[in-house]
């Protein structure tokens, strides 16, 4: 169970759990200060034992003839700019007079015996009312009345905590958020290593692990997508904490566009751990009565290493983020005729596919790119959401009708969010295109960008999108976008208001999501941006799978997904087996391996299914068997990263069940090595005393074999047989199944 102890005489909060605890009060000036984060302590109150300060020469006082208490060297929870803390601000706002300098001081609390949502945003929920508590704080600005709302929710059954912020004006005078952090937490120490994903396009989400230093780190998004270079998660690990131990904070947030994440060592090491909007070219107005809500950042405490935090992070996303019934329900493999056909296709060809695929197994066939408009290359048509009378002549209803009676479900591509020059809309309607006045527009693959911000343009492509799944038996989306937005400028806005863009054009890309899935609400959405352009816990929300990367290269795929792992579940990202020589980096690893690779993930294929061998076919038949087979275990089990690609020739990793009876493990070898040394691969997470059966091997090994001695993984050779070359190869991997025996 979670609780909230609040001591009204000593004025402290604490959060708690049987994971963890998060504890701070109210200071004698009103101002809230940090006074623990970390594993679950018992608390006997007396707060003052914990309080930690000393005289700093040169810093500001906060109280008269008191030369200890300054706010440069306390841990804060909310701290303002411009009052003695020189450290980076958690909010800041501008005044009538100029004045950017503000003191939110404590007014009341009150508690929650459940999640309330965040007005049109994106965020986590509870279904039944014990499955968390929420704490919200009212702090006051006196001089400006303006009211901030800390928003603290803790879960009962995870390590984790999530925060928010809201603001409102009560004054008389217009207030300009200018920087408004969803999370700002001072840690004690800075002996931590900082753990972010970075990349770009067909290489998303690499770990990079590196010592946290004193001064600012910090990770961010100014594209107008959280992007492919970084995504908004953030982690900071003691040294010497690895996959399955030590403590790790982290922190993740809910939302799909510019972000900032950074961790910043002061004088006197303590860290402080900021996590929300991207303050660049922010700037939020508030009339007298407006309120502005911060996005939801969640927080993770892990004392058993990056697994445990990544744990959390996947029951959290499954059980409380994804709204979609999809999460619970098994998801179809698809077929997607991408890199199949690009844009070259006609509706013969598509049912050709469609009935070769599902003969192989595959339940959901998925046209991509290029069936709308005049869509035969990437410079026309965005916008232009009916069929290509040339490429489907009987409309993408009667596609539609073919696909079902060959007993498949059939999927659709947009990109709602862009037009080409050559389209309707640009034609029609150059207002809702984003540009400043006066200067170039710059393309992105030929295409621009619509201006979410304005809501009749939302409403305009939910009228187009939902005039064509009216229209036909679509059972999928594929939500794509696939560019940046440059020359960032609203004609909606005034000038007064541009700071607004980019979270209002974020604000209207969900607004969209939400009307299409109130009006659809069995369609399964993937979302996706040039690949894994905007994979994070906002979209989640609304799309319950994510295309990971374009790079559907196994051997790129080992980092992209073992990356992508730290923070969200194996039922959020899509993985397709495709074609070799693949088209992204060329590199031809077996089928087997493309399979193993994908199969821990959302399971599909980016291929033309009618270029297969008939032993290919037999083989993927196969395959498709094994997935539909664990499919469930796969994406409701438990996933544990076991051996790093970043580290290593080898990766491996396992999924499973909560019972731990079935189990699924997958490990790889990048390059076959002359001579090299024995290779075993120790498990995790399995009952010590039970006899598990490893199908592949056809050999029964106590779950404690298998923890402490491992899997053995070199080949068999005996003595006088002559040197196997058909077992060397690069690119290789194997697939065990493991199920426990029950003794009767
Ligand atoms: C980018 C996506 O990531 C691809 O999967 C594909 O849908 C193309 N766009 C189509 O233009």
């Amino acid at each position: 169970m979670a609780s909230l102890q609040v001591n009204q005489k000593e004025r402290t909060f604490h959060l708690t759990n049987k994971y963890c605890s998060y504890l701070f009060r109210v200071m004698e000036n009103g101002q809230l200060e940090h006074l623990y984060y970390g594993k679950k302590i018992e608390y006997l109150g007396q707060y003052d034992r914990f309080i930690e300060r000393s005289y700093r020469p040169v810093s500001v006082g906060e109280f008269d003839s008191d030369l200890v208490t300054s706010l440069e060297s306390i841990k804060q929870e909310f701290p303002s700019a411009g009052s003695g803390d020189f450290r980076e601000p958690a909010i800041e706002i501008i005044q009538e007079d100029g004045s950017h300098i503000m003191e939110f001081t404590y007014d009341r609390y009150e508690v929650i015996a459940e999640k309330p949502k965040i007005p049109h945003l994106p965020a986590t929920f509870c279904k039944e009312a014990h499955e968390a508590e929420t704490l919200l704080i009212t702090l006051t600005d006196s001089l400006t009345g303006a009211v901030a709302v800390l928003a603290y929710t803790i879960f009962s059954e995870l390590p984790v905590i999530t925060r928010s912020v809201s603001i409102t004006n009560s004054g008389n005078n217009p207030l300009r958020v200018n920087r408004l952090m969803s999370l700002s937490l001072d840690l004690p120490d800075s002996e931590y290593e900082i753990i972010h994903l970075s990349g770009a396009w067909g290489r998303e989400r690499h770990v990079e692990r590196t010592p946290l230093r004193p001064g600012l780190q910090s990770i961010g998004s100014t594209r107008g997508i959280s992007s492919h270079v970084h995504n908004p998660f953030l982690a900071l690990a003691k040294p010497g904490s690895q996959e399955h131990q030590g403590e790790v904070y982290a922190v993740n947030l809910v939302y799909s566009g510019n972000f900032l994440a950074q961790a910043e060592v002061d004088s006197y090491s303590t860290t402080r751990l900021m996590i929300g909007i991207h303050p660049d070219k922010f700037c939020w107005t508030l009339k007298p009565g407006e309120c502005f809500y911060s996005p939801e950042a969640v927080l993770v405490y892990s004392e058993s290493g990056l697994n445990g935090m990544s744990q959390a992070y996947h029951s959290l996303y499954n059980k409380h983020l994804i709204r979609s019934s999809w999460t619970e329900r098994e998801r179809p493999v698809l077929i997607n005729n991408w890199e199949g056909t690009y844009f070259d296709f006609t509706e013969q060809k598509i049912v050709d596919m469609a009935k070769k695929a599902g003969e192989l197994g595959i339940e959901l066939f998925v046209l991509d790119d290029g069936w709308f408009g005049r869509r035969n290359n990437d410079t026309s048509s965005l916008g232009d959401w009916f069929e290509n009378p040339e490429k489907l002549p009987n409309g993408i209803s009667n596609l539609a009708k073919k696909i079902n009676a060959l007993g498949m479900k059939f999927g659709l591509w947009f990109e709602p969010e862009m037009v080409n020059s050559d389209s309707h809309i640009m034609r029609e309607h150059p207002d809702w295109v984003v540009g400043t006045p006066g200067r170039q527009r710059k393309h992105g693959r030929h295409q621009y960008v619509l201006d979410y911000s304005q809501p009749p343009v939302v409403d305009y492509l939910f009228k187009l999108m939902n005039d064509v799944l009216s229209s036909a038996r679509i059972e999928y989306v594929k939500w794509d976008m696939n560019r940046c937005i440059s020359e960032a400028y609203s004609l909606s806005l005034g000038k007064e208001r541009q700071g607004e863009f980019f979270h209002r054009y974020v604000l209207g890309v969900y607004a969209l999501y939400e009307k299409l899935i109130t009006e659809h609400p069995e369609i399964l959405f993937e979302s996706c941006a040039s690949g894994g352009g905007r994979f994070d816990p906002g979209m989640l929300y609304y799309a319950p799978q994510t295309w990971t990367s374009d790079d559907s290269e196994a051997i790129e795929r080992l980092k992209i997904q073992y990356g992508t792992s730290m923070a969200y579940p194996l039922s959020s990202m899509g993985a397709h087996v495709s074609t070799i020589p693949n088209h992204q980096v060329g590199r031809t690893a077996p089928l087997q391996t493309r399979s193993n690779v994908a199969y821990f993930g959302i399971f599909g294929y980016e291929l033309d299914p009618l270029a297969l061998s008939e032993e290919e076919c037999n083989v993927i038949k196969k395959q498709i068997q094994v997935y539909k087979r664990h499919r469930r275990l796969i994406t409701q089990g438990t996933f544990y990263r076991l051996l790093s690609p970043f580290e290593k020739n080898e990766t491996a990793w396992m999924v499973m069940d909560a019972e731990c009876e079935h189990a699924l493990v997958g490990w790889y070898q990048v390059l076959s090595r002359p001579n090299q040394a024995y290779l075993r691969l120790k498990l995790v997470g399995l009952d010590e005393m039970a006899v598990y059966f490893v199908e592949e091997l056809g050999q029964r090994f106590t779950g404690s074999e298998l923890m402490n001695i491992g899997l053995i993984l070199t080949p068999p050779h005996k003595a006088g047989q002559d040197f196997n070359i058909a077992e060397k190869y690069d690119f290789s991997s194997q697939l065990f199944t493991l199920t426990k025996e029950i003794s009767s």
